[in-house]
């Protein structure tokens, strides 16, 4: 939550740090600003409440020139997004200018002791404290910038990606990290900043992943210095980005979500190109081969996640316990970290993340390790915070994923889970040859399936034409649709926001058939599974109450079809694979009915896609 990014070199930084925070407005668009350092050395911050847009809007007539700077887009906590609540914050004297992604728990402490210093604040935030802070100790120990940050972050409780920048010097910028990512891009004589690779790519593809607690001194001719907050000198790597400058454009598309709903096919080959050998009908997942001893002592399999990446896990546990019998708990992250689960050496913990950065996904792992589990982690974005804090695992190589609705991300997460129950179960001989090889020939066969379904995607957007009326929608689905019934309403909650419940079809009857009548539209997903009569029983149920159903079925289905209001058709697939293809009708329809509402579909309301505060 919250995009930062920053410049230092010889070009002019505005330009670079709008694209930059264009790229990062997936992270937060309640508000945005930028701090520069002009000829005259002055120290210059515009800001104003809503997007980059209006940024650029509110600069048109200010002095935005300038070789060094730094930028934010913001997703508010603490203070309402208002123009004095965006960031850059300046410090009391307006020597300093700061942007931060994350939440100072103790700066209420902090603030108190600044107060009684006679330290004023002009915002609501956490973020003023923290550059106030900074200029106390700067002045009490008559120290550098660096100096002052490291001495700060020290009495800091809470989690910060930071930037700051400092009047009469042109040639210095300080950033540090703890629980919220941040990316050093090293050019030709410049530096970057990012919250990510996004603002990065153009310009370099030599970056410098900063761990928790580290601080970095940029200086125009000198190699970064890092130090962690004990002032120990670290020496990192530089890490070589591979993100091509396509992925993160929409070539044409309207919107990133409907590019990326259209990209599935070409992620899934991603995803599975080298692992799936499709001659010798074999898996091969390295991080699976190097560690199968714990897979085969494991007592239990504790999956974790939030959002739509819980929702994967929910089908984690199905494929898990089918083919591998081992057993399996989901758990939503925020929960699992306050509880105090029963977690045994040897246990295996598998977070699951697209961003790689969700605060309480991270806190989940950190809980778990502690308690002695193995962590295997499935990510999308290589290098992430919750890409390194794990043991092992597997990338799902979506590719860049920016619409705030996750789409190839969750199809991915399930490809790789299928990928990973088959090859564990192959070892522990828990399922048949037969079984795993004709899964393994559906999933090299699966994008020709995947094809078909987007070829009819104006079929899906002339069902949601008809549905734009409705204020709740009740998702079903039973098995491995289940977790994509509660997708499908996440979906239309997240981008058109219409209120949407997913339920387990039988479990329907305890309760929500109460919601039933006339206006209220069933999204049913009711492919040719063993379930299939059970969930022809529930539409019956639902169809006698009026309600009006959209069904999701297989090709050549007749029964359904004679008593839905609508049908969409998808190709017969193995039962533990029809999720991927299941969910895709769904990521469409909430697209288009989101579309025709006039929806920001990229960027909905209230939401970030990278929740970095928990
Ligand atoms: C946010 C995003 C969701 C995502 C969830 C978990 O809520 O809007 O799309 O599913 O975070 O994110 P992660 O990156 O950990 O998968």
């Amino acid at each position: 939550m919250c995009g930062i990014v920053g410049y230092l070199g010889d070009k002019q930084a505005y330009p670079i740090l709008i694209k930059g925070l264009k790229r990062l407005e997936y992270r937060g668009y309640d508000s945005a600003g930028c701090a520069l350092l002009n000829e005259n050395l002055e120290l210059k911050v515009y800001k104003t409440k809503g997007k980059v847009s209006s940024l650029e809007e509110y600069c048109k007539d200010k002095d935005v020139s300038g070789t060094l700077g730094i930028a934010h887009t913001r997703w508010a906590t603490h203070g309402e997004p208002n123009d004095t609540n965006a960031h850059p914050h300046y410090s009391q004297s307006k020597n300093l200018a700061l942007i931060h992604n994350g939440i100072i728990e103790n700066y209420l402490s902090i603030k108190q002791m600044l107060t009684k210093n006679g330290y004023k604040f002009q915002s609501q935030t956490d973020t003023e404290v923290l550059v106030q802070a900074i200029e106390f100790v700067k002045t009490k120990y008559d120290c550098s910038l660096f100096e002052a940050v490291k001495r700060t972050l020290h009495f800091v409780i809470g989690a910060y990606a930071i930037c700051v920048i400092e009047k009469g010097k042109n040639d210095t910028l300080v950033a540090a990290r703890k629980g919220s990512p941040l990316i050093v891009g090293i050019g030709e004589g410049d530096f970057f900043i990012g919250s990510d690779a996004t603002p990065i790519v153009e310009y370099t593809n030599n970056v410098i992943y900063l761990d928790d607690e580290e601080v970095v001194l940029l200086e125009k001719g000198n190699r970064p210095l890092i130090n962690t907050i004990n002032n120990e000198e670290i020496e990192h790597d530089i890490s070589k980005i591979e993100l091509e400058l396509n992925d993160i454009e929409k070539q044409g598309y309207p919107h990133f979500m409907l590019k990326e709903i259209f990209e599935q096919p070409k992620s899934f080959d991603l995803c599975m190109n080298g692992r799936l050998n499709v001659e010798k009908k074999e898996i091969k997942l390295s991080g699976i081969i190097d560690h199968i001893d714990k897979f085969k002592q494991c007592n239990k399999i504790i999956i974790t996640a939030c959002g739509t990446s819980w929702h994967a896990g929910l089908i984690g546990k199905y494929l898990f316990e089918e083919f591998c019998r081992i057993p399996v708990v989901v758990e939503v992250a925020s929960e699992f970290r306050y509880r105090n689960p029963v977690i045994k050496q040897g246990d295996i913990l598998i977070p699951i993340s697209q961003s790689g950065e969700t605060a309480d996904t991270l806190a989940a792992i950190e809980l778990a390790r502690k308690k002695g589990a193995f962590i295997y982690g499935i990510c999308n974005v290589v290098g992430s915070s919750i890409a390194r804090a794990t043991d092992s695992g597997t990338y799902t190589h979506a590719g860049p994923e920016i619409g705030v609705a996750s789409t190839k991300a969750f199809t991915t997460q399930v490809i790789v889970l299928t990928m990973m129950a088959l090859s564990i179960g192959k070892e522990l001989k828990t399922i048949t040859n037969e079984k795993y090889e004709s899964i393994v020939k559906e999933l090299c066969n699966i994008n020709e399936k995947v094809e078909s379904i987007l070829e009819k995607a104006k079929e899906i957007e002339q069902i949601s034409k008809i549905f734009t009326y409705a204020r709740n929608f009740m998702y079903l689905g039973r098995g491995y649709n289940y977790p994509v019934a509660l997708e499908g309403a996440l979906k239309l909650k997240e981008i058109s926001y219409i209120h949407a419940e997913g339920y387990p079809a039988a479990e329907m009857k305890h309760g929500p058939i109460a919601l039933i009548d006339d206006e209220m539209p069933c999204v049913v997903i009711a492919p040719l599974l063993k379930t299939y009569e059970k969930v022809l029983s529930n539409i019956e149920e639902i169809r006698s109450r009026k309600g009006k159903i959209i069904a999701i079925v297989t090709q050549g289905d007749k029964d359904i079809k004679n008593i839905a209001d609508m049908c969409f058709e998808i190709p017969q697939t193995e039962e533990c694979l029809t999720s991927i293809l299941s969910v895709i009708p769904l990521q469409l329809f909430s697209y288009y009915v989101a579309v025709e509402k006039g929806r920001d579909v990229d960027q909905p309301r209230n939401l970030a896609k990278s929740v970095t505060v928990e």
